[in-house]
Parts: structure tokens; sequence; C-alpha cells
């Protein structure tokens, strides 16, 4: 029963699409297990390009099962218009599509509340995707949520709809001045969703025990990254699910004696979308340099994305709490113009080296890091397919990463196409 955990090591946007994509051809199932349309996984073969942003990242490989987890929210708008436009390339998910049906819906209020409450933040806004993440969690929490299965019953649905719009409207109005929701628009659209989705509810848990007990093949897929976890990453600029391999589990209903393996996928620099402490940032040429090569612009809204060195005590965090067994390496292409690369090896706050990765908020924007730096090797490797084959500089440069992570490389991209991809022996 192997099944892999594939994780986001980073700030998100590692490339798990592309790795999960990958390694979907030699699995039963692809199951993503929290998060929701805030992810933005980008797949590329073919001369075609798609990002996903519910559907998990095996969906173009006609004999692997998609399932959408219970940890995940659902916003009905992007699952529908992803379903259609997958369907449009010709691609037959039926059967091969399955929902939780107690997986969380996306509201319109949590949208609009997602924009409105970021707007009145001032500077402390976390600077979401404003796809309603945070808000619907909150529900969730509170015990108030709107699951997948209360579409099937109307009344349940107009119930739980008219409690949560009576004070939703409430803070809309009074709070942030916006107009109030009409609970008959909202129930007749999501009615109209069910129809759409209906034949893919399930109950997810079962089937994937099932699965397990089957011996089939499994990855549960990751989105966001394990520094943007709400519980271990960089709060409060995190997103509301829990990204990192324990999420898994919950986020599935499988049991962690299930699981057999865990990737981390890790781009060879770093990159963060929105605010936060982010302590390789480089906001100056290179950054820039790195931006344009690598196109660091969000897959979900566009917005350019910060870039920066790798960072190795943010990564060694990362592996530790996500017991990451093995590395994918991505975007490694993108350095091959640079002089010199850096890679943090530490962090320092004054005249104190620091032993662990501080995911405090006041430290971790005080720290300083300690950089190591190799010589770049100015070529290109995007047709490279072994790691023999690859410039000494750029070798070295992995084998720095192995060491210091402790931990083996087993995947190397070096461009985004589903082949420009190569297994580490
Ligand atoms: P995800 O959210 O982790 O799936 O990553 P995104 O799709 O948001 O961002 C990764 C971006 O890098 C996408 O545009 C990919 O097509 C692209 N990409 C993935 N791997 C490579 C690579 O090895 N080299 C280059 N140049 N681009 C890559
Ligand atoms: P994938 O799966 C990168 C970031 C947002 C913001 C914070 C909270 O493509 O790697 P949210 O909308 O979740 O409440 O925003 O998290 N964020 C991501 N950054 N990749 C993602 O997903 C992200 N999903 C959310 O930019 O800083
Ligand atoms: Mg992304």
């Amino acid at each position: 029963m192997p099944s892999t955990i594939i994780v986001g090591s980073q700030w998100g946007d590692e490339g798990k699409g592309k790795i999960v994509d990958l390694l979907a051809r030699n699995v039963d199932i692809v199951a993503r297990y929290q998060g929701g349309a805030n992810a933005g996984h980008t797949i590329k073969f073919k001369d075609q390009q798609f990002v996903l942003h519910l559907i998990p990242s095996g969906i173009f490989h006609p004999n692997v099962t998609c399932v959408i987890g219970n940890g995940v929210v659902i916003d009905p708008v992007a699952l529908v218009s992803e379903i259609e436009a997958i369907k449009n390339l010709g691609i037959d998910i039926s059967g091969r599509l399955l929902i939780s049906h107690n997986a969380h819906l996306i509201m319109p209020y949590h949208k609009i509340l997602d924009s409105v409450s970021e707007a009145h933040q001032g500077n402390s806004k976390i600077g979401t995707t404003g796809r309603g993440i945070g808000p619907a969690y909150y529900d969730k929490a509170a015990r108030t949520g709107i699951k997948i299965v209360d579409l099937l019953d109307r009344d349940i649905l107009s119930q739980k709809l008219r409690k949560n719009l009576e004070a939703k409207n409430e803070l809309l109005k009074k709070i942030y001045n916006v107009e109030e929701l009409n609970i008959d628009n909202i129930i007749q659209e999501y009615v109209e969703f069910d129809k759409k989705i209906d034949e893919y509810i399930t109950n997810t848990v079962y089937y994937l025990n099932n699965a397990l007990k089957e011996g089939k093949k499994l990855i549960l897929e990751g989105a966001q990254g394990a520094l943007l976890d709400i519980d271990h990453g960089t709060y409060p600029y995190v997103t509301s699910s829990n990204p990192i391999s324990g999420g898994a589990c919950t986020g599935l209903g499988i049991p962690p004696t299930a699981i057999t393996s865990v990737l981390g996928v890790v781009k060879a620099y770093t990159t963060r979308v929105g605010y936060g402490p982010y302590p390789t940032e480089q906001d100056n040429e290179i950054g820039e340099t790195l931006r344009k090569i690598g196109s660091e612009y969000g897959a979900t809204t566009g917005r350019p994305r910060r870039c920066g060195w790798l960072d190795i005590m943010a990564l060694q965090y990362s592996i530790m709490i996500n017991g990451i067994k093995y590395l994918a390496i991505t975007k490694l292409d993108v350095l091959d113009a640079l002089d010199e690369i850096k890679i943090c090896t530490g962090y320092r706050v004054g005249s104190k080296i620091l032993k662990t990765f501080p995911n405090d908020l006041k430290t971790l924007e005080q720290v300083e890091p300690i950089y190591e730096t190799f010589p770049g090797w100015k070529s290109s490797i995007s047709d490279i397919r072994s790691f023999d084959k690859l410039p000494e500089n750029c070798q070295k440069y992995l084998k720095a990463i192995e060491d210091l992570t402790e931990t083996p490389i087993k995947i190397v991209s070096v461009g985004p196409e589903r082949e420009q991809t190569f297994v580490v022996d």
C-alpha cells in the first residue's frame, strides 16, 4: 500500500503540480487534502499549460482517480469552471473525480469577507489570494460551516444558510459597510452547482481506505507549503489549513500508519507571495532576475512573487516537521545564467547564531542570513536528463543541498515540461 505525500517545502509554488503530474502516471489515485482554490498548480505537456486550483494534479492521466478530500474547502464556482475546462480539452473525468461529501463549501460571503477584511487591515494585511479560504475555515472551526453533503437536502441547506446569512449580513453591513446578500439567490445558485457536481460526491474516506486495503498506489497532494501552515508556518502570515504532511491524514481520513513516504518539493531558490517575513528575500536586481527568468508570477492571482536565495534553515525545519524522506528540486534551470548563487546556511540575531528556525514573527523579522556562495555554471541545463551530465558547479550546488539538509535528492526538474525532469539514482 504505497502512499506518498507530496508537500511544498517552502512558501508554496515550488512546482508541486508538475511533480505530482509526473509521478501520477505510476499510481492509481491522487488525493488533495487541504486548501482550496487559493492553490494554483501548473502542469505543462505537449505545448499545453493548465493551472489546477482544486482538482488534483493527476487528472491528465486517464487511469488515475482524483479525490478532493474532506480537508479541502470547495468553491463550487471554481470547481465547476475547472471541470468544464478539463472536459473541453476532451478529457473524460466521469468516474475519475471523487469529491468528499464532508468537504466544506466556500460561500459567496466568504470571498467578500476575505477581501473586505483584508482591505480593513491596513499595514497588517496578510496578502491573501481573496478566495475566501480564511473565512471558510473560520466557519468550519466555529462549527457553522456548510458542507458538500448539505447541498443534497434543500431544506437543510436553506436552514443553515439562513442562520449563517443573518450573522454575515450583519457583519457586512455594520462593520464593513457593504451590501447584504440575498438568501434566495444563493440557494438557487448552489442548487444549480449541486446538479453539476452531484455525480462526483461520495464518501471518500471509505473509498480511500478500501483502496489502501486493495494495495492501490496513492499520491496525497498538498497545496501551499510548510511555511504557510497555520500551526507551524510564519503565523499570522500563513494560510488557514495544514499543508504539512500531517494534514494529509486529517484531510483525507486515512491513518498515519498508511503513509509510506513523504517527498518534499523544493524550488532551487525561494519565492513567497503575499506579506510576511522572508529572511533571504532579494528585493534587488537578483530578485528581479529570478522573477524574470523563473516567470515568478502567481498562478492564481498573477501577483509578482517575492524572490530570494535558498534558505537551508527554513528547509531543515520543513524537512523535520514534514518527515521528508526525499527531495524534488525544481526550477534549477532558472539559476543557469547567474555568476554566483547563494545558499543561506544559518541565521544570526545580533551576535547570536540561531540553532533552530524561529517561527515567531519578532525573531524571524530580525534574523540576518549567513550565506555560503557557490560559483554559477553559466550554461543551459534544460536539455540535460541525468545528474552526471550536469555541469560540475551545478552538481556541487545540488550536493551542498543534500549535505546541508542530510536528505537525498531524488528528482531534479530543469524546465516546466513533464519530460524536463530526471530521477537521481
Ligand atoms: P505549485 O503551486 O507548487 O504547483 O507551483 P506553480 O505552478 O504555482 O508554480 C511553479 C511554476 O514553475 C509553474 O509556472 C511551472 O510551470 C514552473 N516550473 C515547474 N518546474 C519548473 C522547472 O524545473 N523549471 C522552470 N523553468 N519552470 C518550472
Ligand atoms: P500553491 O498550492 C503560494 C498565500 C497567499 C497569502 C497566504 C494566505 O499554488 O503553492 P490565503 O488565500 O490562503 O488565505 O492566503 O498564503 N498562498 C499561497 N502562496 N502558493 C499557494 O498555493 C498559496 N496559497 C495561498 O499569497 O500570503
Ligand atoms: Mg502555485
